[in-house]
């Protein structure tokens, strides 16, 4: 049977997808990572970051152009509808790592993108985000899926974003944090049109600490990763 060029494009349903708003599995992993008696166990943290990657990779899949394809099993053939785009999945060090890593178990064709972008403090508590280092394919015309655990100001994010359309016009940018904050999301929407761009949390955290830390949040997700990093 020929395979038919059948295109189906599904679009996101929203600009901003808050996935703990719904019932699911997504949640157990959410609170392992804000609850202080689990988020101890750096392994656990990590897994479950990972395994927060993967629920969003298969969300964000839906989105994405699908193309019906031939199959051959042992015993005969059929169609099957099969994702188009490969999209560049980048991420943010050192925290985004794991995030990084549950996409790329479900994105297993994509290519990465790696940004080193952290917080520089100054004497009055007051930071100003620093970008040392950028590895990216050209990203004219992809889908760039960018991964960070948190979303406080939004300036490593941002900050990130402008670091990696220095590589390319993406076609389309999704945006994954596991947890965001108001002021991080409102400052997003004003430095970009959300046209081309969907975020997805897993939950959106009213309050910012004076240091700029989510509260309730979860802590610091980099140093809960990989270990409790002494000042710069
Ligand atoms: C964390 C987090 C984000 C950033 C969020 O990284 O992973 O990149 O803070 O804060 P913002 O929205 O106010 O920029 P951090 O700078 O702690 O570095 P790390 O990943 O090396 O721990
Ligand atoms: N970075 C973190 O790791 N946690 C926050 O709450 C804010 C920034």
């Amino acid at each position: 049977m020929p395979v038919e060029n059948h295109y189906i494009c599904c679009k996101a349903k929203a600009m901003i997808n808050v996935l703990g708003k719904e019932k699911s599995l997504f949640n157990r992993f959410l609170m392992e990572l804000r609850e202080v008696k689990v988020q101890a166990d750096s392994l656990r943290f990590r897994r479950n970051l990972q395994r927060l990657g993967e629920i969003f990779a298969y969300e964000i899949s839906k989105t994405f152009t699908f193309k019906s394809v031939e199959v051959t099993t042992p015993l005969g053939t059929l169609e099957m509808n099969l994702p188009v785009e490969s999209p560049v999945l980048a991420t943010i060090l050192r925290a985004g790592l794991p995030l990084h890593q549950g996409l790329l178990n479900y994105f297993d064709e994509a290519d990465s993108a790696f940004v080193s972008a952290y917080r520089k403090y100054s004497k009055d508590e007051k930071f100003t985000i620093k970008l040392d280092y950028l590895s990216a394919p050209s990203l004219d015309g992809r889908i760039l899926i960018i991964s960070d655990p948190m979303l406080a100001t939004g300036g490593s994010l941002i900050a990130s974003i402008n670091g990696l359309l220095g590589n390319g016009k993406p076609k389309h940018i999704h945006i994954v944090c596991a947890l965001a904050s108001d002021e991080g999301i409102a400052n997003v929407k004003k430095k970009y049109s959300l046209k081309n761009m969907t975020i997805w949390v897993g939950a959106i955290d009213a309050e910012l600490t004076a240091k700029a830390y989510i509260v309730p949040g979860l802590g610091d997700a980099g140093d809960l990763a990989f270990g409790v990093k002494s000042d710069i």
